[in-house]
């Protein structure tokens, strides 16, 4: 709470010194050297109070083929509850409730989480997938048969014993893009995506 009073207090500074100089004759070098300098703390004090596991920086996506190609590799269909772990825009969720799965997506960030719920909408399958936001470490997944992730080896690492603890037998893991410390059971090579089960 300190750090983000802190935080506030530096940006309606540097918010006043950017008006003052703006509208005063400093010289066109010397403002943009501040807008600089201005932009960089901003993303710094960005960087340190947006979610911690949050990559915040680019907006990692699964695009609409691969998650076809994820619902393909993992058999989506009717009857099958997926779990998306950092569920990011919904993408790779929408895909699976357009196979006939219902859906639950984990999202850390509160602005991917509202778009996802958007999206789901727009989407036409809402009535199929809910949002949940928060951290998924510290949420039950249990009901899930399919889970889906696309995070850093890190986070893969620190979500086994969870997956080996909660997740019954047989339960489909895909991967996108990183491998997990698991022997796979399929790799789908040209779309960058290992299937594994528990
Ligand atoms: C690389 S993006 C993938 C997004 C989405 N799954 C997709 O494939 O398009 C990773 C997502 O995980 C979320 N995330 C990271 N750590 C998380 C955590 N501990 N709990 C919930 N969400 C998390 C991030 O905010 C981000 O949206």
């Amino acid at each position: 709470m300190k750090f983000i009073l802190i935080s506030l207090s530096l940006i309606l500074f540097l918010t006043a010194i950017f008006f003052i100089l703006l509208f005063s004759s400093v010289s066109f070098i010397f403002f943009n050297l501040f807008l600089f300098f201005f932009v960089i703390v901003l993303l710094v004090i960005l960087s340190a109070i947006w979610p911690q596991d949050s990559p915040w920086a680019p907006w990692w996506r699964t695009d609409s083929k691969t998650a076809e190609a994820i619902c393909r590799l993992a058999k989506v269909g009717r009857g099958d509850i997926v779990y998306d772990l950092g569920s990011g825009d919904g993408e790779a969720l929408i895909a699976a409730a357009k196979s006939g799965a219902r859906g639950v997506g984990i999202e850390i960030d509160p602005l991917r989480f509202w778009v996802s719920k958007i999206r789901a909408r727009t989407n036409g399958v809402s009535d199929k997938l809910s949002f949940v936001r928060g951290n998924f470490f510290q949420q039950n997944i249990t009901e899930a048969n399919i889970i889906f992730v696309y995070l850093i080896p890190k986070t893969l690492d620190r979500l086994l014993p969870k997956f080996k603890k909660e997740l019954k037998k047989g339960t489909k893991i895909v991967s996108y893009r990183y491998e997990m410390n698991l022997k796979p059971k399929k790799v789908d090579k040209e779309n960058e995506l290992y299937l594994y089960v528990v």
